[in-house]
């Protein structure tokens, strides 16, 4: 009856095991994300954020329960079908840009596409520049912008392939608040104009303004979703 959700985390815990210790960086959480939407997770330093976004950007996976995208679990893929996942349905934005220095910022947005195999490339690239303001910009190399002109080229190459997720692991936590504001908006744009599901993760309060939902966490768990849903379906 109800339509499967773009992303949905169904009672998900994950344990990091490091010699004898044991650190519970989640536990037992659910969340369902909807297409076109933006979802912030909020909370301090170690509550389990970055976790979740790479349980959820199917780089890590749970120790129980499921992470499922479009219905499929992460769990169940083998090693061929995972990269075709990350590959074409998910896109990552870091912190720290991650962009690579001896590419221009063309060439940054074409990577991805180039090693997909897209024929078009340089013309997709060149339109995800200019979504992102930045069309005039393609030749320059990375030092040669600044830190918002440089998340905003990792945000063209996160799109590049019109990804379903876009996960985006403290996108402003290097910017000014001018430049992180931009971001931010690019990213509610992405939900609007891609249709992606967008995860955010931050500290800031500008971030959890543009969210459609907002996902309070602390110590591996999910304490409050504003606005509430009933559960998990
Ligand atoms: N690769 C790892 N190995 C061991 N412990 C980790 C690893 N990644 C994160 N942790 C621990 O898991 C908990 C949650 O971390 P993390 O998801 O990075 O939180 P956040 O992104 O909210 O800061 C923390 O206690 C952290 O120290
Ligand atoms: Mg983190």
């Amino acid at each position: 009856m109800s339509n499967t959700p773009r992303l949905e985390l169904r009672n998900v815990s994950r344990t990091y095991r490091i010699d004898e210790q044991r650190i519970p960086a989640l536990d037992r959480v659910s969340l369902i994300a909807e297409a076109g939407t933006v979802t912030a997770l909020l909370g301090r330093s170690g509550c389990g954020k970055s976790t979740l976004l790479n349980l959820a950007g199917a780089m890590d996976f749970p120790d129980s329960g499921d992470v499922l995208i479009d219905g499929q679990s992460t769990s169940g893929l083998n090693e061929r079908e995972l990269t075709k996942l990350r590959r074409h349905r998910i896109g990552f934005v870091f912190q720290s840009f991650q962009l690579l220095p001896t590419l221009s910022a063309l060439e940054n947005v074409e990577l991805p596409l180039l090693i997909a195999g897209e024929r078009r490339s340089t013309v997709i690239a060149r339109e995800r520049l200019d979504w992102v303001g930045l069309g005039d910009r393609g030749s320059s190399m990375p030092h040669q912008l600044s830190g918002g002109q440089m998340q905003r080229v990792a945000v063209a190459r996160a799109l590049a392939q019109r990804p379903e997720i876009l996960i985006a692991d403290e996108p402003t936590g290097n910017l000014d608040t001018a430049s992180g504001d931009q971001v931010l908006e690019l990213l509610a744009k992405a939900a609007r104009d891609f249709g992606a599901t967008v995860l955010l993760a931050t500290h800031s309060v500008e971030a959890a303004a543009i969210a459609n939902v907002r996902v309070r966490m602390r110590d591996g768990r999910i304490e409050a979703i504003e606005p509430a849903y009933v559960g998990a379906r």
